[in-house]
């Protein structure tokens, strides 16, 4: 059929065609606007429905002494729907411009959506490139628990925490862990100071009187894990024993205390491979900042971040996490069970494995109440780890310890071979994807189809109240 001249057109086609709304083709305004969030059952507002992000090109500039970031990001991103606009998430900092394919796109805001009307709309299946220039004193944020995350700044720098909707606060982005991406993130700092990110360092160049920092990660990453920090670090590389580069960054101040624990990340790595499986990322390390510059370790893809030298039951954590957490990441917040119970679990093998209590001991002091970590055991039974009651509560001991004593409750089920056989699978199986409790219980159910997981289920994992048996 011939293309009907607008004339004859019906007057509200009429209308958007002198408006130039249309795709090419002729085709009428088709797209609708993605969704503000991805339903997160604790984060509504995280994340933003229609598309897909598949990387991130990050351009920053940040001098410690205005605290002002000057930011371009370049999202790649593909469509799963015809859009007419897209949400992408954003707290503070001023948007200076935004262009998407390259044409000036409008834009509004309400609080932490930044809503972005592109020319024309954008079909599905399509991939689409948005540039967002952006800049500003980026916010400090509180989390439902009372925590501190987003940009925290320091002695002689920043500090950039994303867990769980800190990044909000330095790039714009679909900020919610089910949509992963690589990244390339560029950052010039005055000359004299470090600026380490995660994956891979991929140059370092100084002019008049400014240093940039090129990083690179290749694998899926999730937004919560992406880390910056701006200051002076001591820098030690090194390689685990199968060539995998280790990168450490410390706080010339800390340098002392944490010189001898940092020297076992090729050691913990080694064999966490062991137990765990292949290293999923292309390099490890560190970042070590001051105690008082945040109130957390936090697993950063590639090099966990430290307040002040950690001990080795933490080191052994948070790179347990590069496994369970950044590889294996949860598709919502509710599954952080899948995260901190894997994290915890891992610190008690490595006690048992170098001459500390097994993990059977741990266990049953966790049941009895006499556990020996600062923790009221009380707390341990608050909630069933699956289901942590509100945001305020996602990484409270029922999700790390009573998480653990599910993994616990599995291996006295199946026995250590198969037991081993499902930590080592269920990172395989995922890897670099995202996954939820359903996957996991599905998973185990599967590797031991002669044995009966109901009552874990039921009573360690969904249960409300304390199991009537350890
Ligand atoms: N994930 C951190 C750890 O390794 C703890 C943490 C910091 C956290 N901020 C959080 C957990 C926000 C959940 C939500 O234990
Ligand atoms: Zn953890």
């Amino acid at each position: 059929m011939p293309r009907p001249r607008s004339a004859t057109l019906p007057p509200a086609i009429s209308l958007a065609l002198a408006l130039g709304l249309t795709a090419c083709g002729g085709t009428p305004v088709h797209g609708t606007p993605g969704a503000a969030g991805v339903r997160d059952p604790y984060f509504p507002k995280s994340g933003n429905g229609g598309y897909d992000v598949t990387h991130y090109g990050l351009t920053l500039s940040y001098d410690p002494k205005d605290k002002r970031l000057k930011g371009t990001a370049d999202i790649t991103a593909k469509a799963g729907q015809d859009l007419s606009a897209f949400h992408l998430d954003l707290r503070g900092m001023d948007v200076t411009g935004i262009t998407v394919e390259g044409h000036r796109a409008t834009w509004s805001r309400a609080g932490q959506e930044l809503t972005v009307r592109p020319r024309k709309d954008l079909d599905k299946g399509r991939t689409f490139r948005t540039t967002v220039h952006y800049s500003g004193t980026p916010e400090t944020i509180t989390d439902p628990d009372g925590s501190k995350e987003g940009w925290l700044r320091t002695a002689d720098g920043a500090l950039a925490l994303g867990e769980p909707t800190g990044s909000t606060a330095w790039f714009p982005g679909n900020h919610h862990p089910s949509d992963k991406a690589s990244y390339d993130v560029r950052v010039t700092v005055p000359e004299g100071l470090q600026a380490v990110s995660n994956g891979e360092l991929r140059s370092e160049t100084t002019t008049k009187g400014r240093t940039t920092y090129v990083w690179h990660t290749a694998e899926p990453m999730a937004s919560y894990v992406a880390t910056l920090a701006i200051g002076h670090y001591d820098i030690t590389r090194s390689t685990t024993k199968k060539g995998l580069p280790v990168y450490v960054a410390v706080d010339p101040t800390q340098a002392k205390a944490s010189k001898k624990v940092l020297a076992g990340i090729p050691g913990i790595i080694d064999w966490e491979e062991r137990t765990f499986g292949p290293y999923p990322f292309s390099s490890t390390g560190a970042i070590v900042d001051r105690p008082e510059d945040a109130g957390y370790a936090l697993e950063t893809q590639n090099r966990p971040v430290f307040p002040g030298a950690p001990d080795t039951g933490t080191l052994v954590h948070e790179l347990a996490h590069e496994w369970y957490g950044d590889s294996v990441t949860p598709k919502s917040w509710r599954d952080m069970w899948l995260n901190e119970g894997f994290a915890t679990y891992a610190e008690w093998l490595w006690q048992e494995d170098h001459g500390g209590d097994s993990a059977d001991k741990i266990f049953h002091a966790l049941y009895e109440g006499d556990y020996y970590e600062p923790v009221d055991n009380s707390e341990v039974w608050a909630f069933p780890p699956a289901t942590p009651p509100d945001a305020a509560h996602i990484s409270d001991p029922p999700v790390y310890y009573r998480g653990a004593m599910v993994l616990h409750k599995i291996r006295q089920l199946v026995g250590d071979k198969t037991f081993f056989a499902i930590l080592r699978g269920w990172a395989a199986t995922h890897r670099h994807r995202n996954a939820d409790t359903a996957d996991f219980t599905a998973y185990a159910e599967n590797a031991a189809p002669d044995k009966d997981f109901t009552g874990i289920w039921t009573d360690w994992l969904h249960g409300k109240a304390k199991p009537d048996h350890p």
